[in-house]
């Protein structure tokens, strides 16, 4: 069954929330913890996302199986900028390609439509390969690791990478 790729609306947080539950129970996979998934979490992320980024999502049979987004923080010096990326793909729904069309398009929204964009960025786990090649497959350079950045557990930690993608079309304008 096809899927399309469409932009992200409010109208959708429930059916992303879903999304980011079955996702959240998923090891190695988006720096949430299981618990800290809810309408809240989804609302914040994905208002900011409309209103000062880009957030799409990929449906097949109605159903909101993947998503991506990111956005420019409230941060004069950080304008030209989206940060945070995040993207989910559903467990049931992985390795058909969804991931890789969400970001491509994603990526070629930002080069067509948002010349005031020059970085974006996203942490990844390290141990993390798959992901890792994912990204830098897409252009993502690798900006090293932030050293036990990540929390597991008491006296327990992770290092991610920072990644940053770099948009060729950059003019500055809005
Ligand atoms: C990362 C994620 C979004 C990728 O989505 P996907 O739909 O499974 O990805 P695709 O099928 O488009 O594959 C993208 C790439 O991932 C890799 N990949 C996919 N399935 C794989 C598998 N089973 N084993 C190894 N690599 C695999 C490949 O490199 C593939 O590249 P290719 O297109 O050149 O083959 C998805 O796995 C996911 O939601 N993971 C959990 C959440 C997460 O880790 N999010 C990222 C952190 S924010």
């Amino acid at each position: 069954m096809e899927f399309k790729i469409n932009r992200a609306d409010a109208t959708l947080a429930s059916k992303m929330l879903s999304l980011y539950q079955k996702v959240a129970q998923i090891p190695d996979g988006i720096i949430r913890h299981p618990h800290e998934i809810n309408l809240e979490y989804i609302e914040g992320f994905l208002q900011k996302s409309i209103k000062q980024g880009l957030a799409l999502v990929a449906v097949k049979e109605d159903q909101v199986v993947g998503e991506i987004h990111a956005y420019t923080p409230d941060i004069y010096a950080f304008q030209h900028m989206l940060t945070d990326l995040t993207i989910v793909v559903d467990p049931q729904q992985q390795g058909q390609g969804i991931g890789r069309k969400l970001f491509e398009t994603f990526l070629t929204t930002v080069k067509k439509e948002y010349l005031y964009i020059l970085r974006i960025e996203l942490y990844v786990r390290e141990h993390n390969h798959r992901n890792v090649k994912f990204y830098e497959g897409l252009g993502f350079q690798n900006e090293g690791q932030q050293a036990n950045k990540i929390f597991k557990s008491a006296g327990t930690f992770e290092t991610p990478l920072h990644m940053a993608w770099f948009n060729p079309n950059y003019t500055g304008n809005k």
